[in-house]
């Protein structure tokens, strides 16, 4: 990071002329994340963040730190924008995807195979509610949305976020109904938030992409299952197990106990599908489970009752 720090504070030194005495007011460790996290050149950024005097060509203060801020607001929201309209150009949800994947502030973290194929099973059954459990930055959310075709309810709700990444999620998801919630998906009140929210209606299509302890994604496919509709669609995130507990190899990648709970689903016989681009691969992986309430209840007891050998 201070490598990156260094190479942004070169390029903005190359670029304008600074009073020393401004890079304490300016509080320098708020702009420079911006600079370096987004698509357009140092200099375009500090255009925006700071002002240039149109005369004298220098750059100055517009003035101090709240103006700053607001501006730096501005700025993402406006990026926002971009964001929307981009992906309105783009025809094919695939696109879409791709555009996303390479997206730093929006981005899917999915492998492209995988999820276009879950895309497809969404697409296919119209879903109108859908409930996304570890939304992250929004970019999967969204991509469900197109995928169920504009017409859908949709709660992503994640541990962690801020009123203004929700804000900024709102702008790209436009018209699209998309509600992010930070809300910790084992709390009983956000069981509660749900059932309210749902006001006696089902859940079409449920996405588990939370917290990945053993225990986490059981739990969140135990408490959330019930809210399915007849014929529903659950997918689970990272099945496959990741190269540090198959062979000792570290990587970022990290499946936890995802894979172990996957087992338990699939040995006590529910409906399900898996979607693995390469059985070698580094984790990811989506499980299916088409929700049937009658014969799904059963093996909803069988699975609770499942405790891991230790
Ligand atoms: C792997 S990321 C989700 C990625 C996203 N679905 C995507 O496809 O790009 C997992 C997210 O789950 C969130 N999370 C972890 N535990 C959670 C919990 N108990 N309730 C809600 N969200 C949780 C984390 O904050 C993190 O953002």
């Amino acid at each position: 990071m201070s490598v990156l720090r260094h190479c942004a504070f070169s390029s903005y030194a190359l670029h304008c002329v600074f009073p020393a005495s401004l890079l304490a007011v300016s509080k320098i460790s708020d702009i420079i994340p911006r600079l370096i996290f987004t698509q357009k050149p140092a200099y375009h950024r500090l255009d925006d963040l700071i002002g240039k005097n149109n005369k004298t060509g220098l750059y100055f203060m517009a003035s101090p730190l709240e103006k700053i801020k607001k501006k730096i607001h501005h700025s993402s929201e406006q990026y926002a924008h971009e964001v929307r309209d981009t992906l309105s150009q783009l025809p094919h949800i695939s696109a879409k995807f791709e555009y996303l994947t390479a997206n730093r502030q929006f981005r899917v973290d999915q492998k492209k195979l995988e999820f276009m194929s879950l895309l497809e099973k969404v697409q296919s059954s119209k879903p109108k509610i859908i409930l996304e459990i570890g939304g992250r930055r929004g970019g999967s959310a969204l991509m469900f949305s197109l995928a169920a075709g504009g017409a859908s309810k949709l709660v992503s709700m994640d541990i962690k976020t801020s009123d203004r990444k929700v804000k900024n999620l709102k702008i790209l998801c436009g018209d699209h109904d998309v509600d992010f919630w930070e809300a910790d998906s084992h709390a009983e009140e956000t069981i509660q938030r749900l059932s309210d929210h749902l006001n006696g209606e089902k859940i079409d299509f449920m996405f588990i992409d939370g917290d990945h302890s053993y225990e986490g994604a059981k739990q969140d496919f135990i408490r959330f299952a019930p809210f399915m509709s007849e014929g529903g669609l659950i997918g689970l995130h990272d099945i496959q197990l990741d190269f540090t507990t198959r062979y000792k190899v570290n990587t970022n990648c990290w499946t936890g106990g995802v894979p172990e709970f996957w087992k338990e689903i699939v040995s006590v016989g529910f409906d399900i599908e898996e979607l693995i681009s390469d059985p070698y691969q580094d984790g990811y992986g989506i499980g299916t489970v088409r929700w049937s309430t009658l014969s799904s209840a059963k093996k909803l007891e069988q699975l609770t009752a499942i405790t891991p050998e230790k």
